[in-house]
């Protein structure tokens, strides 16, 4: 058992990061969540093997609650409640880690004759795990709409607030680790912390939501690194260290393509105020709204379209019937590229699985940097239910919240088509000047309905 067990070990890491690798690409991609699952597996089971392992019956009764609640979850959620449910099992992964840290402590007497890296790393996974908890559960609470996306903060005084509580975590910390102290201290130390979590998230704005879930995943990922280090257990070493590597670097990304630094997004307040659609301040806001033939023909006589995805995309389900009329135009002469921006939708690649999935070829899709500068040479830009990452705004008004976000150069194109329902605003909250422009013009309804309602106009033409 004893080279059994890291053997074990070892596959289940290979397995991990092949399965990783997999994900850098739509083809690829649920082949590697596969194997990636297959590595787990075989974690467990390498786990469970180890010498020691009793209560088989609470390890049971866990496992199938976990599958029963798993499994159906993720098979039912909605493609656009996909952040949500991340949210949510990273948020269980924090609380975990810091379950484990509190029972270190009463396995071990309150960590009597223990070694300091063992204090410390368990200590460490205790504050961290417990941030990541209950932060992570307000970020589920903003993205389902249970609670505002606006930031809900306490003003000049939040940053104090959150400094005088995270030295408050660290003193339980230091008084837990002391060896044999009062299990108070660590009961402390994860509610201080818990209320860490709540601050810190509150505060932060709809807009930084991506960066947000990713930076709880990479704390989440370091939590468990130390509390294997704690533990002594490779497996928790090496994969807590792959998602809190991996969660770093996608924090780093998204940080960048908003134009934010973390420290920034952490203190909070961005996403939120601005005008709010039909705000009545004494500016003239009027929209001009257009038909699905009026579309139809503006797109049949241009050279070159360029579509617009976001959010709404997703939630209507247009990507097949996008797919199709970008068939019809191709068969009339039009060029059609897609701009994606890399915060559409609501998780990071949101837009290119969705455009995947209808099979819509891969070169056709241009990331944000690469097509920006082509807008203004374009004759029609479709905009379809996108919105915050097209708001000229976020690049010409140093009052808006989402000053300084790169967004698509949307409004410099020769006309635009807006597809959404209403004036309702995007994730951010805010109006969106795009939609009032001479250029622009709305077409108002579901996307879908209305994308196939341009097809049909095509073909009639
Ligand atoms: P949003 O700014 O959220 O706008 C989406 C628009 O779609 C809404 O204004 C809505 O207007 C419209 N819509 C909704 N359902 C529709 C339907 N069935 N048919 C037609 N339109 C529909 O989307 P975006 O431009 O993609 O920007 C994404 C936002 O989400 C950014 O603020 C980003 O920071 C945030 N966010 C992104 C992520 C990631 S990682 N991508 C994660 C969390 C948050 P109507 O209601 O009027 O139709």
């Amino acid at each position: 058992m004893a080279t059994l067990i890291p053997i074990l070990y070892i596959v289940a890491f290979s397995l991990f990061i092949y399965g990783l690798m997999g994900l850098t690409g739509p083809k690829t991609a649920v082949r590697g969540n596969h194997i990636a699952a297959v590595g787990m597996v075989v974690a467990v089971v390498a786990t469970l093997l180890m010498p020691g392992t009793h209560n088989w019956l609470l390890i049971i009764l866990g496992l199938v609650l976990g599958t029963l609640l798993g499994v159906p979850s993720a098979r039912q959620v909605k493609m656009t409640a996909m952040p949500q449910m991340v949210a949510l099992f990273n948020g269980v992964g924090g609380g975990a880690v810091a379950l484990i840290a509190w029972s270190e402590f009463r396995m071990t007497a309150g960590f009597t004759d223990e070694p300091a890296y063992v204090v410390i790393a368990s200590l460490f996974a205790a504050i961290i795990g417990s941030v990541s908890f209950w932060g992570s559960l307000i970020a589920f609470g903003k993205l389902q709409e249970i609670l505002p996306g606006r930031p809900m903060g306490l003003g000049k005084a939040q940053q104090v607030v959150n400094a005088v509580l995270l030295i408050g975590a660290v003193v339980c910390a230091v008084m837990a680790g002391m060896g044999g102290a009062s299990e108070l201290w660590i009961i402390g130390l994860l509610l201080v912390a818990a209320v860490l979590g709540v601050m810190v998230v509150l505060p932060i704005g709809g807009a930084d939501m991506p960066v947000v879930i990713s930076l709880l995943n990479a704390l989440t990922g370091l939590s468990a690194a130390a509390a294997g280090l704690a533990l002594d257990n490779t497996a928790m070493i090496v994969a807590g260290m792959i998602v809190g590597a991996s969660g770093s670097i996608l924090t780093n990304l998204m940080a960048k393509a908003m134009n934010r630094s973390i420290p920034a997004i952490v203190a909070g307040g961005f996403g939120g105020g601005g005008t709010l659609p039909g705000a009545e301040d004494g500016v003239e806001r009027t929209v001009k709204s257009t038909s699905a033939a009026d579309a139809a023909i503006q797109m049949a006589y241009a050279s070159q379209v360029i579509v617009v995805p976001g959010y709404g995309m997703a939630v209507a389900q247009a990507q097949h019937a996008v797919k199709d009329m970008a068939k019809l135009l191709e068969a009339k002469g039009v060029e059609v590229k897609y701009a994606i921006h890399p915060v559409a939708g609501r998780m990071p690649g949101h837009m290119n699985v969705l455009l995947a999935e209808a099979d819509v070829p891969y070169d056709a899709l241009k990331e944000m940097d690469e097509v920006n500068d082509e807008f203004s040479r374009t004759d029609v830009t479709l905009v379809i239910g996108a919105n915050d990452v097209t708001n000229p705004a976020a690049r010409n008004d140093p009052s808006s919240p989402i000053h300084g976000m790169p967004i698509l150069n949307v409004d410099e194109s020769k006309s635009v088509i807006v597809l959404k329902r209403s004036m309702s605003s995007g994730f951010a909250g805010i109006d969106n000047p795009l939609f009032y422009a001479d250029r622009t013009s709305m077409l108002f309804g579901d996307a879908k309905k209305s994308v196939v309602e341009v097809t049909e106009e095509l073909k009639a033409l």
